[in-house]
């Protein structure tokens, strides 16, 4: 069996293991915001608004729920059970107002945390295949996974890397809305990101986002040691995850892809969104009109400019769309006639997101390369979400399925990867 098919099989849902879970240890809760040490300089983000408004559309905090004594930020992206793994990473070059360097994207304080700065020749692309001196910024995902298995277990190694995915279509959305070229790069130096930014065994760098243009000089090392520093104060450590991760940090035989994406509405409109993006958490069971449909599904299946662009197919159990048969399509097609949101919802951990929806969608992909795969398919996660909600509608990611039970309907060999549901 293929690496990515054992990881997926070993982190697979089944009836029986969902009854089996444990219980959460609350004294163990991981803090969801990384915070540097003081003695790191920070800066305002109020002086640069354009820097400012940028961060904020890629991983910005856009609402805020109060639990009794405890407020709970959400953000321009969504997580798997709001736990939020991700951390960004912001390196500068030639910014007007800002010392080239690198930085932490603090979201709370809409503020940068200098961790590093820029000497001659030195600078995160160096950690890229293509090392030419990139003047603008270049952004770095990385992923703290115990924030998401102190919940999830072995299931979270899965949710880091969607969620990573997520935030990488939020800033492919925040570029689009500032009409800005970028590029996705999975096929990045992970030891030698892991060793500059001192993040041990407890963060991992998924991908990076250059925006900006490329010069001809070429940056061949990063001159920085950074200590580590915990992002979730207490930590328990899973080795079947950090082993994962070891095993597919080195993608192969990768696509590379340009992008195509546009989104069915103005950028004004995709900005709003991002804004607005929420998870809708009941459906009215209205229906969705035939070319809403369609638009969600054109908008995910665009090309990503990726240098390890995966093929993810989508497989849609369309539950309530007017002008289409209930059944399972894919690629334009009706694959099977009848009504099958039970079945969905089931499928989906019987949450009735997944039989009230207009549809549900499958993400199914593989086997190879799993850590790009994945990226993928959250990337079209979120651009589902904001194609969604720009166009008026609701949309949910479903992490939680049956894995075999869903692979088995959709009649497929490769791994359901994600689950999204889209509707009124
Ligand atoms: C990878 C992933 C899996 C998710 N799985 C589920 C799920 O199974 N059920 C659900 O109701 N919501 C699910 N969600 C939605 C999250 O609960 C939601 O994003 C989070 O609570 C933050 O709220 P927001 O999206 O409104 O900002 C998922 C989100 C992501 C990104």
């Amino acid at each position: 069996m293929s690496i990515a098919g054992s990881l997926h099989g070993r982190t697979s849902h089944t009836p029986a293991s969902v009854r089996s879970g444990g219980r959460l240890d609350w004294a163990g809760q991981p803090d969801v915001f990384k915070k540097y040490p003081a003695s790191f300089a920070r800066l305002s983000l109020a002086e640069l608004p354009e820097l400012r408004r940028l961060l904020f559309l890629c991983a910005g905090l856009t609402a805020r729920r109060v639990y009794g004594e405890t407020v709970w930020f959400l953000r321009a992206n969504p997580s798997a059970g709001a736990l939020y793994p991700c951390e960004l990473y912001v390196q500068a070059r030639g910014v007007a107002g800002l010392a080239d360097g690198i930085y932490h994207y603090e979201p709370g304080g809409e503020r940068l945390c200098l961790l590093h700065g820029l000497g001659e020749g030195d600078g995160l692309e160096s950690c890229c295949e293509d090392n030419r001196r990139l003047e603008g910024l270049v952004l770095l995902v990385s992923a703290i996974y115990y924030r998401s298995s102190w919940k999830y277990r072995d299931r979270a190694l899965r949710y880091c890397l969607l969620d990573s995915g997520h935030l990488l279509g939020g800033i492919e959305a925040a570029a689009l809305c500032r009409q800005e070229e970028y590029a996705i790069l999975c096929r990045i130096d992970r030891q030698r990101l892991r060793h500059c930014f001192g993040f041990g065994d407890q963060e991992h760098a998924m991908a990076m986002v250059v925006l900006g243009r490329r010069g001809r000089e070429r940056i061949s090392r990063l001159a920085m040691e950074l200590p580590f520093v915990s992002g979730t104060g207490t930590f328990t450590a899973n080795p079947f995850i950090e082993e994962a991760l070891r095993q597919i940090g080195r993608p192969v035989h990768c696509r590379p892809a340009g992008a195509e994406i546009r989104y069915p509405f103005a950028a004004q409109t995709l900005e709003e969104a991002i804004t607005r993006r929420r998870s809708i958490r009941a459906f009215s069971r209205a229906p969705l009109l035939r070319h809403e449909f369609e638009a969600v599904l054109a908008t995910a299946a665009m090309a990503a400019a990726m240098d390890c662009d995966e093929p993810v197919r989508i497989l849609a159990v369309v539950n309530r769309v007017a002008g289409m048969a209930p059944g399972v399509y894919a690629d334009g097609r009706c694959l099977a006639a009848g009504d099958f949101s039970a079945m969905a919802r089931y499928l989906c951990l019987e949450q009735d997101l997944g039989g009230d929806s207009g549809a549900t969608l499958f993400l199914t992909g593989g086997p190879d390369n799993y850590l790009p795969l994945l990226l993928k398919a959250g990337l079209m996660g979120q651009r589902i979400y904001l194609a969604a909600t720009g166009l008026g509608f609701g949309c949910s990611g479903i992490g939680a399925f049956y894995d075999q039970e869903a692979a088995a309907f959709l009649d497929t060999d490769d791994p359901v990867l994600y689950a999204l549901a889209v509707g009124r």
